[in-house]
């Protein structure tokens, strides 16, 4: 089983990305480790611990808390489409003892990085302030890891951020941190907005879910969410961003990749936090990102509901 860490900031898709990482047995899940993001560290804290109670695995994954705040700016959190709580209030009645395990997410990446050399996957779907401070911590991080599937950016729908127009939120919320990572030499994959808004969960797609464990769960916490996109979009779906960078774990030919040269932005007020990808080559670099080109969508979703069904 692939050995992996799930770096978080537990919102409404990370919930759902833990539930599907969880449910489909198909990973070695050694700890999920928590990042101020959607909303402040202790709140992620809480809705991780919560979710992982709800999974009944509270005993043998734990969470650890990591980066409260950006490397260099101020916390900025998204509570217009996670709602104040990060779930939409969905996991109020789960009653947990707040355990606190002393080790610093970004030491606990490092530690299972050096364990497990050449065999853990990091799965990171908040920004990436804690894997920064773990690769500047111990650099030798990016040839111990095997792989890091990230959630982030965007890079062929230029002008559809959902931040500001050019970025999109994990990167926008701490742009040194992804441009510490992006080149830091790990083997990056970047599940970004350009397939991850390919893929919506759907009223009827949670429909599908009645009678199973997790259907009031899904249903109540994606409220906010999908009215959010109804606004916007006119379409009353939650597009998975985190669960389909768990998808790529479990099966890596939901999409399709190809490698370039990626920089991040940290500069500019216009554009702070853009992903830019050097498609001709005419910065001459070495390639150093695996962008998500196409995506299997309809396969994905099968894939999500049928372990969330279990
Ligand atoms: C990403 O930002 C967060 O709001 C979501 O949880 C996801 O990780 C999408 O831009
Ligand atoms: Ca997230």
């Amino acid at each position: 089983m692939k050995k992996v860490i799930l770096d978080v900031d537990t919102g409404v898709d990370d919930a759902l990305a833990i539930l599907y990482a969880v449910n489909s047995k198909q990973l070695d899940i050694l700890g999920i480790t928590a990042v101020s993001g959607n909303v402040p560290l202790e709140q992620v804290n809480i809705n991780t611990n919560r979710i992982v109670k709800l999974l009944g695995v509270e005993d043998r994954i734990n969470v650890y808390k990591g980066a409260d705040r950006p490397l260099l700016k101020q916390p900025y959190h998204e509570f217009r489409v996670h709602g104040n709580d990060g779930v939409g209030g969905a996991l109020d009645d789960i009653a947990i003892d707040f355990p606190e395990h002393d080790v610093f997410a970004p030491d606990f990446i490092i530690e299972q990085a050096k364990k497990h050399k050449g065999e853990l996957t990091l799965i990171a779907v908040g920004p990436l302030t804690n894997v920064a401070l773990a690769v500047r911590k111990e650099p030798r991080l990016a040839e111990w890891l095997k792989e890091v599937i990230i959630m982030g950016g965007l890079v062929q729908s230029a002008g559809r951020g959902n931040t500001i127009p050019t970025s999109e939120f994990n990167i926008y919320a701490d742009a040194e941190a992804a441009k510490i990572v992006f080149h830091s030499g790990m083997n990056i994959t970047l599940v970004s907005l350009d397939v991850t808004r390919q893929v919506l969960l759907t009223e009827e797609h949670i429909e599908e879910l009645k009678g199973t464990k997790y259907y009031d769960f899904v249903k109540q916490s994606t409220v906010d969410y999908r009215q959010f996109s109804i606004n916007l979009y006119g379409i009353n779906g939650c597009a998975l961003h985190d669960p389909l960078s768990v998808g790529v774990a479990l099966d890596p030919t939901f999409v399709q990749t190809e490698k370039y040269y990626v920089d991040v932005e940290t500069q500019s007020e216009l554009s702070y936090g853009q992903t830019i990808c050097d498609f001709r080559n005419i910065l001459k670099k070495e390639p150093n990102v695996n962008i998500c080109v196409g995506v299997d969508s309809e396969r994905f979703l099968q894939d999500f509901l049928e372990y969330l069904k279990r």
